[in-house]
């Protein structure tokens, strides 16, 4: 087990990489705990949970609202929990983004932690202190910066997730690579199918790997204002994509990066090969490079992208694979290249 640390505004966090859900307990300072975790991580692995309640969600983006965060505040107040009690969400994302919101706002706020279970959730959401439910259409719309006091990132637990969850995780771990690390990305070049089968030694140190880029980032610009914008890249493209296309996450973010690797060629930072090496290593992980959509509908998803300021947009570029900086460009500079990336 190998352990990470973050520190921020409102506490230091501890993230233990390869440590099991089986430790739980060992992590926990009160005797008071709860446990939020949803209906599949629950039937898979109920059985490895401390002797603890357990608050059980469904599943997918569409619980991820202020009404799942309304009925867990009524399970808390049923279950008597009070400023002790310590709160752990055992899941994905979804899992955990409501579990950290639900523990920043319950009684003005009570400790909390959390295992990952997803590829995803250990190499990004889980790691940061952002928490937060959709609202309306808007996602992540309401929410709060809260460091968790731990996050397990138990591997075994990816044993269980279905292959298209594995590429979701995978295309932020190439996004850690492409944008700060390049010899994480050359590693991933040497490995994807061991990767892919979640050969051990290779899952852990790319979410290892992962976890120590978005913690530096993080611990330098942990509300957001500069360095930790970075970590949209691919983002800009990829959510107007998932918008216009329904795609899952890590496919849209994948053709996301694709699309600004090329718009950093275009604008004479980017060698052409070096955007040529992203693409290939997409492909070979089984990502896509494109999406089909209409290039109108991208472009109005681009307008309303939180990113956007006036008529430019923020928008994260490379230089080199392993070096990535924000610029704004001018929506219409995207306008004249759009037909090019879908
Ligand atoms: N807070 C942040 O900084 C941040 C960053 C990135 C993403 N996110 C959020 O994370 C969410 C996506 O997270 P996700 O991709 O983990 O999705 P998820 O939580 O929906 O999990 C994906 C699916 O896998 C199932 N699952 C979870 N663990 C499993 C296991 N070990 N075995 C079998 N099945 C398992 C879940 O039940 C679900 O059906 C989004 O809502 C996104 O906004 C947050
Ligand atoms: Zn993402």
């Amino acid at each position: 087990m190998k352990t990470l640390e973050i520190h921020g505004s409102t506490g230091d966090s501890f993230i233990h990489v390869g440590e099991t859900l089986r430790n739980l307990e060992k992590y926990i300072p009160s005797e008071n705990m709860v446990l939020i975790t949803d209906k599949n991580v629950k039937q898979f692995y109920e059985n490895e949970f401390p002797p603890h309640p357990v608050i059980t969600i469904d599943t997918g983006e569409k619980i991820k609202n202020l009404d799942t965060v309304r009925d867990i505040y009524e399970k808390l107040v049923t279950l008597g929990a009070d400023r002790s009690t310590f709160i752990v969400g055992i899941g994905g994302g979804i899992v955990c983004d409501i579990a950290g919101f639900v523990a920043s706002t319950y009684l003005r706020g009570v400790r909390f932690g959390f295992v990952s279970s997803t590829l995803l959730s250990q190499v990004d959401a889980s790691v940061g202190g952002k928490n937060g439910v959709n609202f309306k259409n808007y996602k992540n719309m309401i929410g709060v910066f809260n460091q968790p006091e731990f996050v397990i990132c138990d591997l075994n637990l990816l044993n269980t997730l279905p292959k298209k969850e594995i590429l979701n995780g995978m295309a932020e771990i190439v996004k850690h690579g492409a944008i700060e690390d390049a010899s994480l990305f050359e590693y991933l070049e040497k490995h994807s199918q061991k990767a892919l089968a979640l050969d051990i030694d290779v899952i852990g140190k790319l979410v290892y790997d992962s976890i120590t880029i978005k913690a530096a980032i993080v611990n330098q610009d942990e509300l957001e204002k500069g360095e930790r914008r970075k970590l949209n890249f691919g983002h800009t493209f990829g959510h107007a994509f998932e918008k216009t296309s329904g795609v899952p996450h890590g496919e849209a973010v994948s053709a996301g990066m694709v699309a600004a690797s090329q718009l950093s060629v275009k604008r004479g930072h980017l060698l052409a090969k070096d955007a040529e090496r992203i693409e290939t290593l997409l492909q070979k992980i089984g990502l896509p490079v494109r999406i089909q959509a209409e290039g109108k509908s991208i472009l109005d998803a681009l307008k309303k992208d939180k990113k956007r300021k006036g008529d430019r947009i923020y928008f994260v570029l490379l230089d080199e694979i392993g070096n990535a900086f924000v610029d704004q460009i001018p929506i219409k500079e995207i306008e004249a290249v759009i037909h090019y990336f879908s």
